[in-house]
């Protein structure tokens, strides 16, 4: 079976970026930075991507291109490929295709949020309101969460669903080349059109009211960029900066290594890399970084920029953005902008959630791309409605945490492990420089041998250290909620025991004989 390919090298690198830009870089990305003080966050957060985010991006692809040379597209398989010697390392990569197919069940649906609230953008259904509560009202009767006067239930909310949902497969189902990379190659451009407009828009708002004057524009660029060096002793902003760029790198997933399993054997990795890694970086922190901010700070002052530190991303993002915008001439034209562009990037994000689950079916179990996407179509649809209809019990939280946190984490280790210690450094640099069009600088086999894993390493202690009473305690977690939270505990659990299962039945049925293309 003739394995799928990218059509071009931009074409690989824009789906990567896509994935990696996504509602973490307008969202998340001003949210965290606020609430860790600004100019504090900018530097442990720049030293987390040269330290934990670029190597785990060119880990990444060079083990993704690896293993696709033995005809594997996820984890397991090329986990497996790196450590033949050790019968359990694959079970290891089943986190590669559940943490994606967790995510997946819910970022699809607030995706379709997105959807939604662009079209209300447009048609002015938010229009009249202009205070935060009115706007969080509306926003909780869109969700089920109340009814008032402008939804009865979750109507509306089910048909963007499925509008998003249908698109993601649909995109899916024409494969790497025909559906992510064609979607991508004006996807990618399109939104970051947007996002400039509307930073051109925001940077040019100056001092919005001239009796206040020091609610300005600059001021709030002020906050994010003056470096505060005190914050360096703190642990916390530490590990908000490199959760953040693990995030918005969407590396230590298992996705990225998919994409990159599409590769050819002589392509290049190392600049791909970093120029996927670098177009995620700009439009983060130049893009991301000067809309929301900036805005909150011209019109609301100092308070506005606390308030979004305060808030939850779906407050920043559904409530204070929008009004916010609402104040501004043409408020319902750029009020559009925002939330199509969240859409936009959303959507080449979610495309890249579902990839290794439907190259886990076509390499592991032969099926057909179409029958692929159609049975994890079912599957994630099914995920799908425990998010929609018990949103108000904690159920997103809790496979949001499962699916980003605790995958992420464990992943990332396993992964810079693999490739630093068991695959061996020496062999590693030359993979990673095998076809490569730039040469990465010597001290990166130090960093990717002994400081990516003892940073991780560090997280993950001192991570689990912190966290122990909310992850089994459930502590925080309203009475109310606990029995949909242990729920959806079980029902996770049961997945990846699912998962593991299939994996053992494939590798007994099928033992390992392929070798690498063009190496026979
Ligand atoms: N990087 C995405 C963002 O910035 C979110 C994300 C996290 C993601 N992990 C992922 C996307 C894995 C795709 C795959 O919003």
């Amino acid at each position: 079976m003739s394995k799928q390919r990218w059509g071009s090298r931009l074409g690989v690198i824009l789906a990567v970026a896509g994935s990696a830009v996504g509602l973490g870089n307008f969202l998340r990305f001003p949210g965290i930075a606020a609430g860790n003080g600004g100019g504090a966050f900018m530097i442990p957060y720049f030293i987390s991507f040269f330290l934990l985010g670029l190597p785990l991006m060119w880990i990444e692809w060079t083990i993704g291109r690896f293993g696709g040379g033995f005809g594997h597209s996820t984890a397991p398989g090329v986990f497996d490929t790196m450590w033949r010697k050790n019968r359990f390392i694959k079970y290891f990569g089943v986190i590669g295709i559940f943490g994606p197919v967790v995510i997946f069940s819910y970022y699809t649906y607030i995706g379709s949020w997105l959807l939604g609230y662009s079209v209300f953008a447009v048609t002015g259904k938010y229009a009249e309101y202009t205070e935060a509560a009115q706007m969080a009202e509306f926003l909780q009767a869109y969700q089920g969460l109340t009814v008032n006067q402008d939804f009865s239930g979750l109507g509306t909310a089910y048909i963007f669903f499925l509008i998003t949902f249908a698109i993601n497969i649909i995109v899916v189902g024409f494969g790497i080349s025909r559906g992510i990379e064609r979607f991508c190659k004006w996807a990618l451009p399109l939104l970051l059109v947007i996002a400039l407009i509307l930073v051109v828009r925001v940077l040019t708002l100056g001092t919005p009211d001239p009796a206040q004057p020091q609610n300005n524009v600059i001021n709030g660029l002020g906050f994010l960029w003056n470096p505060e060096w005190t914050a360096l002793r703190d642990p916390g902003v530490w590990l908000a900066a490199a959760g953040q760029i693990f995030f918005t790198l969407s590396v230590g997933f298992g996705v990225i290594l998919t994409y990159a399993s599409y590769l050819r054997r002589n392509d290049d990795v190392a600049l791909s890399g970093l120029t996927a890694a670098a177009t995620n970086e700009m439009s983060e922190v130049v893009l991301g970084g000067s809309i929301v901010i900036p805005a909150a700070f011209a019109f609301i002052g100092a308070a506005g920029v606390e308030a979004v530190a305060q808030q939850g991303i779906f407050d920043i993002g559904f409530i204070t953005m929008p009004l916010v915008l609402g104040q501004m001439a043409f408020g319902q034209l750029f009020g559009f902008l925002w939330f199509f562009l969240l859409f936009v990037a959303g959507v080449t994000s979610s495309i890249s959630l579902a990839q290794p689950a439907i190259a886990f079916l076509e390499d592991e179990f032969r099926l057909m791309r179409r029958e692929a996407a159609v049975l994890f179509a079912v599957i994630t649809f099914l995920l799908c409605q425990p998010v929609i209809f018990f949103l108000g019990h904690g159920v997103l939280d809790e496979m949001d945490f499962w699916g980003t946190t605790v995958c992420l984490v464990v992943f990332a280790t396993v992964e810079v492990i693999l490739f630093g210690w068991v695959f061996g450094i020496d062999r590693a640099w030359t993979e990673l420089h095998t076809g490569s069009d730039i040469r990465i600088p010597r001290i990166y086999r130090f960093i990717i041998k002994y400081v990516t894993p003892v940073m991780l390493l560090t997280i993950v202690i001192s991570w689990i250290v912190t966290n122990w009473n909310t992850i089994f305690y459930l502590e925080g977690v309203e009475a109310a909620n606990k029995p949909f939270v242990l729920l959806t505990r079980v029902a996770l659990l049961g997945l990846f025991v699912f998962l593991l299962l299939m994996v053992r039945i494939v590798w007994r049925r099928r033992p390992e004989t392929t070798t690498p293309e063009g190496e026979l």
